[in-house]
């Protein structure tokens, strides 16, 4: 199962998503690929051991410049079972101006055609996008079984939401008709303030207007979530109030999967 995790804006919580995804599968068992395809690489710094500016990366997987592939690029992770198509540098960037430029044809099926070389030796995959609607983010979306939609209570926008699934409409009747809306997941909610509570209600509808499977229940904010990432610790390895948050990520592999396997 390939999932891109998707939302425009930045700080909505997709990258650590991800993390704690990827943490919820391993701990399963699973043989996890994370691939960064955001130019910012945060998730390569908290899931490998580090890499420097300069040393190969996904950007060289996708360029048409460089002779590496996607198995040449990949990084075991900081877990057993994990393994990372790391993004660091400006490399990326560079490779999303390529794609924007190019007038070659397929520029939008080159992380498609990537995954398909080593999508047998994982039994997930991560694909975590940068904050903008970008040749990076459609090759993702080409790529993947499904999107998952991140997003905040607070940050949330239906202009935003609208644009998003534009840009999902139009990968599924260019590029890759098979693809679905995975979820919707709502991170960051703080169920005790009005606002949320506000929030969540316009959230709600709006999700069962664009029938939009919401993953269940609601992320709550919680420090623990962003130290435990932030210093690429797993939630189960911490106290009971953190096992429990590191159950709901397990929750959501499962609601994702039985979404996609129907
Ligand atoms: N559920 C949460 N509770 C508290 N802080 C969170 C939560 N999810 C994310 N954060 C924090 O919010 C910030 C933005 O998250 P991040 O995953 O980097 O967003 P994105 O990848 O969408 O840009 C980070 O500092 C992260 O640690
Ligand atoms: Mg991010």
């Amino acid at each position: 199962m390939i999932l891109a995790f998707c939302n425009q804006k930045g700080g909505v919580g997709k990258s650590t998503t991800v993390f704690h995804l990827a943490r919820a599968a391993v701990t399963r068992g699973a043989r996890v690929l994370v691939v960064d395809a955001d130019p910012q690489g945060n998730i390569t710094s908290v899931l490998t051991d580090g890499i420097e500016a300069g040393d190969a990366g996904l950007a060289d997987a996708l360029s048409a410049h460089s002779e590496l592939h996607l198995p040449d690029v990949l990084l075991p992770g900081i877990w057993e079972g994990l393994t990372v198509a790391p993004t660091a540098g400006g490399a990326l960037s560079g490779v999303r101006d390529e794609l924007t430029t190019s007038t070659a044809p397929g520029r939008e099926s080159r992380l498609k055609a990537e995954l398909a070389k080593v999508a047998a030796e994982f039994d997930l995959v991560l694909i975590d996008c940068g904050p903008a609607l970008d040749q990076l983010t459609i090759n993702a979306m080409t790529a993947a079984d499904g999107v998952v939609i991140v997003t905040q209570t607070k940050l949330w926008s239906v202009n935003g939401l609208a644009q998003l699934l534009t840009t999902i409409n139009g990968v599924r009747q260019w590029y890759n008709p098979q693809l679905e809306v995975a979820g919707l997941i709502v991170n960051q909610h703080e169920r005790h303030t009005l606002a949320g509570l506000h929030w969540a209600t316009e959230l709600n509808d709006a999700a069962d207007a664009a029938e939009l499977p919401m993953l269940a229940p609601k992320l709550p904010k919680r420090q623990a979530i962003a130290d435990a990432s932030e210093s690429s610790r797993g939630l189960d390895e911490g106290d009971n109030a953190e096992r429990e948050l590191h159950q709901i990520y397990v929750g959501y592999l499962d609601q994702l999967a039985e979404r996609m396997n129907r």
